[in-house]
């Protein structure tokens, strides 16, 4: 065939592949959650197979190994005891509390590791919403205001414990501005806001729900978490969180979003992360067992393609895996 144009030419060796490819997946992108509660025993998370909620002294050694392996950013969640949830959420600010503890213990044990902390009261409020909540009629209503004087609260006891970056996941109004003013007023203006800029009211985080018992106990998080239908409302909370002071802006769920995470790349200077959530990683996890899938394959194909959508950090449950794969063959 007569053909001046074959695209197979660039395909036709590793090394050929090596020098076209355009996106590569490195142990640098990747960012760990942690689960951890404050408890003697590490247990294993029945939705989550493979992932553990950490007692303090086993998470100490879980973030040391992931150190080891090239990981230097964890994001942590922990399981609060039934006992100190309240309607207000006050454990989420106190000092003594057990992220406060978890921050320092890690920063002392595994200095170089960045600590990104989830900023919301769903792990410590009573009602397991990301706000404050209000019964009017037979309805709930999370308060958005009031909500973000709790969230700049805990900010500020993260920041104080020694966390690096602070990461609200609560989606309400106005809260990356508040809390970049009051870790500046209080002299931390080094700490950086990873903010939840697009996060949906996805199904799929069903499985982290049952890992830290705290599904909402009452209604759904949709008057707060974005609408799977929408794109250019991702766009307008990106221009608002960028106004605010946002360093790091976040898409979730990943996988089932990659085209809010396109759109975002081509709005925003910004860098994006985007998290390979809970339910992303069941549904990988269950398919491999059956046999049929190639688990390394397929994890590893499912964040390249999150890279290549526009995300320049992935948080994923498969971190430590893909920094031993990508030193079996990087
Ligand atoms: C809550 C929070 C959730 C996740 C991270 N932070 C759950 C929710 O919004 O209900 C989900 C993560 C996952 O599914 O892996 N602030």
């Amino acid at each position: 065939m007569e053909m001046m144009i074959r695209g197979r030419r660039n395909r036709r060796s590793a090394a050929i592949r090596g020098l076209v490819r355009e996106n590569i997946l490195s142990v640098e992108d990747l960012i760990l959650p942690v689960f951890f509660h404050d408890d003697a025993e590490d247990v294993a998370i029945a939705s989550m197979p493979g992932c553990v909620r950490w007692s303090v002294a086993g998470l100490l050694k879980e973030v040391i190994s992931a150190y080891e392996m090239g990981i230097r950013a964890v994001v942590l969640f922990p399981k609060i005891d039934d006992l100190q949830k309240t309607p207000d959420g006050a454990e989420c600010a106190n000092e003594a509390g057990l992220v406060p503890r978890v921050i320092r213990a890690i920063k002392q044990a595994c200095p170089g590791i960045c600590v990104i902390t989830d900023v919301a009261l769903d792990p410590y409020n009573s009602d397991g919403h990301d706000g404050l909540v209000v019964r009017v009629g037979n309805d709930l209503k999370i308060l958005n205001d009031e909500t973000v004087e709790v969230l700049c609260r805990q900010a500020l006891c993260h920041a104080r414990a020694g966390a690096d970056i602070v990461a609200p996941s609560d989606m309400m109004d106005g809260r990356i501005g508040a809390i970049r003013l009051a870790l500046d007023e209080e002299g931390f203006e080094e700490i950086g806001i990873m903010a939840y800029t697009a996060k949906y009211a996805s199904a799929f985080y069903g499985p982290f729900r049952g890992a830290l018992d705290s599904a909402p106990k009452e209604g759904d998080k949709k008057t707060y978490q974005m609408d799977p239908g929408n794109v250019r409302e991702a766009i307008r909370e990106l221009l608002m969180d960028e106004q605010e002071g946002a360093d790091i802006v976040m898409v979730k769920p990943a996988g089932p979003y990659l085209d809010v995470i396109a759109r975002l790349r081509d709005e925003t200077t910004l860098p994006i992360a985007a998290y390979q959530v809970s339910g992303e990683y069941l549904m990988i996890k269950s398919a491999c067992a059956s046999g049929w899938l190639d688990e390394k394959a397929v994890v590893m194909e499912s964040l390249l393609g999150i890279k290549r959508a526009g995300a320049d950090m992935i948080l994923t449950y498969f971190a430590k895996d893909v920094a031993k794969w990508l030193r079996e063959s990087p």
